[in-house]
């Protein structure tokens, strides 16, 4: 993401657009402003007699009939530029190494040669035996992507899934956006009566209504990916994007709509609440306790983008001290709160306070 215009002859184009989709949340701020995942309304239930040692806690899962060593994804996020080959390297490396899931960026750029191809392909090249991602925009199909290329885009990583991301407020903002979403569902419910991998629909950060989340459950999807407010903003992004390409009303959208969205652990409930299907949380999570307050409020698996960004930026090795911290801290609040594995966390008490207390009545 962002995605790529139609014409192959913008390919130098299409890479420099790609760069910056990494730059920029790299070396600016672009994490919500005044709003939050509202996670924070959310506390776990302290058992002071777990009945279970530390070491005996295990976070494997079982998701869409594969085994993660734990409930992670590394979200999707790069590809198409050759920026994007040491992420995915490192990202693919640590998803093999530690048994979690990963998603590659939009792939139609690597349709375009077998070079953009490769920042891609590298992940399953490092990764053979990972649950990998393919990814699509829902605005690729309304403008008529074809099943074929569909199909090129999930051999190019062998994907066990398809990720279609919906981001219409991202097409709305960025500078060369096209802001069009008719026929996206019919499409959406296409591509999975035509592919017999699972279908994942997931949004960017702005979060997934109950109303959305019951049409792509008819549609036929395997899995929701709820990708809600409170981390990074792709409305900032494309602000920042739009200052540079002096576009004086997407900036004002930008700003205006930097916090947009629904914030994660609402969608998360909402999404949880009206269907049946499997749920990734997602949306600015940022370290183990928040990955055991989705599991507790119902969803499968989390997804972080961002903080594996960041420390694939740097290292192989900074990416695998995170990926250890993040594991010690999942793990530690499990046993706090008595789990001594995934399933039981997804039965623990909860509280909810504050403003998502007084929010939550709309939607039980
Ligand atoms: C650098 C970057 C690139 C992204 N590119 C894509 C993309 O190509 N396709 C997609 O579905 N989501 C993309 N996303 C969105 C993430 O998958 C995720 O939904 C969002 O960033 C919220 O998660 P976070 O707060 O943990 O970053 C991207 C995110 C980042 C940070």
């Amino acid at each position: 993401m962002p995605d790529e215009s139609d014409s192959p002859s913008n390919i130098e184009v299409i890479k420099q657009r790609k760069k910056e989709g990494i730059v920029i949340p790299l070396t600016r701020n672009v994490q919500a402003k005044e709003s939050s995942t509202y996670l924070e309304f959310i506390k776990l239930i302290h058992n002071a007699l777990p009945e279970i040692d530390y070491d005996g806690v295990e976070t494997n899962q079982k998701f869409l009939k594969h085994n993660f060593d734990a409930p992670i994804i590394i979200d999707s996020m790069t590809g198409g530029t050759p920026e994007a080959t040491k992420i995915n390297s490192r990202l693919s490396l640590v998803a093999e190494k530690f048994g979690l899931g990963m998603g590659l960026g939009s792939q139609r750029a690597g349709l375009l040669s077998s070079e953009l191809s490769e920042t891609y392909s590298i992940a399953r090249s490092n990764a053979p035996t990972a649950f990998l991602v393919a990814n699509i925009g829902g605005a690729q199909l309304s403008k008529g992507l074809k099943l074929r290329d569909i199909k090129n885009m999930i051999d190019m990583i062998e994907a066990n899934a398809l990720v279609v991301h919906l981001n219409p407020l991202q097409e709305l903002i960025q500078p060369e956006g096209e802001p069009k979403y008719k026929g996206v569902l019919s499409k959406i419910k296409e591509i999975c009566e035509n592919f017999d991998i699972p279908i994942i629909v997931k949004e960017v950060g702005a979060g997934i209504s109950m109303e959305v989340a019951r049409k792509l459950e008819s549609s036929g999807v395997s899995a929701i990916n709820i990708a809600g407010s409170g981390g990074t903003s792709w409305a900032a992004v494309e602000k920042l994007r739009a200052e540079t390409a002096h576009d004086s009303n997407k900036i004002n959208l930008g700003e205006l709509f930097w916090d947009w969205g629904i914030p994660t652990a609402l969608s998360l409930m909402e999404v949880r609440k009206s269907v049946k299907l499997p749920v990734i949380a997602s949306g600015g999570i940022r370290n183990g306790l928040e990955i055991a307050k989705c599991i507790a409020l119902g969803s499968n698996m989390c997804g972080m983008a961002y903080p594996f960004l960041r420390h694939a930026s740097k290292s192989f090795e900074s990416l695998c001290e995170f990926t250890n911290k993040t594991l010690i801290e999942l793990k530690s609040t499990m046993f706090l709160v008595g789990s001594k594995n995934i399933s039981e966390l997804g039965k623990t008490r909860f509280m909810v306070t504050g403003e998502l207390a007084k929010v939550k009545k709309w939607i039980i």
